[in-house]
């Protein structure tokens, strides 16, 4: 009987963990792509910042010019697309342009991955990221205003859970393509590990099998930046004997930090920064 009585101390305590369990599921949950606070890393400048609390409203911006410094790792710590530039992504997105970069990117892949010669020891990696680089999230990224609007924490994974992202057809192309060369191919996305089933089906029926590994965060990555939770887990694939000859991804923190492998493929995209 006295157990059931919820005495003051015991209420304020309910109260707190009812509450922490609450900001624990908001922020844990959130997709890394979307939590601003994380775009912040050490690395950010003062200007960084001030460019993300006051996203560039200037009329004579030009988009191509925005696009460039995104792609080349110049632009950094952006939240949103800038309001000026949304229907110059949405071109870029839905025309002929996007499939065309993301063929150029696969061609050289091919090509270089075509000028090694491959141990024969089962040792050669290619490490691919999945959003974005093996999978579109363009159906959804569409409704928020091509990365122009803020997404609610919970709409990604919602999205994710419906297994539904379609291939990117480049990246398909190289796929098929490292395999039959005999690659060993590791995923490494940011997506959460209570995804993976999602996720997994998701790529099974975009068309992807045959992976070795399919990493994702764990618990103890939910905080970390991608480029320090992904620089971890390629140093660990080397450290288990493998070699890294090819990395491909939309971000930059997919592809620097450290054991980033022999060369690194960057895809377009110009809709969301990840940190
Ligand atoms: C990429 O390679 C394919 C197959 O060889 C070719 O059809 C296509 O035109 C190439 N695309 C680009 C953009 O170079
Ligand atoms: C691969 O092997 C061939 C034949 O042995 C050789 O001609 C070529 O230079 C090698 N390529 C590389 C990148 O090592
Ligand atoms: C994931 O799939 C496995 C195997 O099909 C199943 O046992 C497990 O319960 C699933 N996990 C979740 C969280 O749905």
């Amino acid at each position: 009987m006295a157990s059931l009585s919820l005495n003051h101390h015991n209420l304020l305590l309910l109260l707190f963990l009812l509450f922490s369990c609450d900001l624990h599921s908001t922020t844990a949950n959130r997709p890394q792509v979307f939590d601003h606070s994380d775009w912040i890393s050490e690395e950010s400048t003062a200007l960084d910042k001030w460019e993300l609390k006051q996203p560039p409203q200037d009329p004579q911006l030009n988009c191509e010019s925005w696009r460039f410094g995104v792609e080349t790792n110049t632009v950094r710590f952006w939240s949103v697309v800038p309001q000026e530039c949304v229907e110059y992504v949405k071109d870029y997105m839905d025309g002929s342009q996007y499939l065309l970069d993301s063929n150029v990117v696969a061609n050289v892949s091919i090509a270089y991955a075509n000028s090694l010669n491959l141990s024969g020891d089962g040792k050669d990696v290619w490490v691919f990221d999945v959003d974005e680089t093996l999978l579109s999230n363009l159906p959804l990224y569409a409704a928020y205003n091509y990365g122009g609007a803020d997404m609610d924490d919970g709409a990604f994974i919602k999205w994710a859970d419906l297994a539904e992202a379609p291939a990117l057809p480049a990246s398909q192309r190289l796929y098929a393509h490292l395999l039959q060369l005999g690659f060993k191919i590791f995923l490494l996305t940011g997506r959460y590990d209570y995804e993976r089933n999602a996720t997994e089906k998701n790529l099974v029926q975009a068309g992807y099998h045959s992976w070795e590994a399919l990493l994702l965060r764990g618990p103890d990555d939910y905080e970390t930046t991608a480029v320090v939770y992904k620089s971890g887990r390629r140093l660990k694939i080397e450290k288990d004997g493998f070699r890294i000859r090819g990395n491909s991804g939309d971000q930059w923190s997919d592809l620097s930090g450290y054991s980033c492998g022999d060369r690194t493929f960057k895809l377009p995209n110009p809709m969301y920064f990840i940190a």
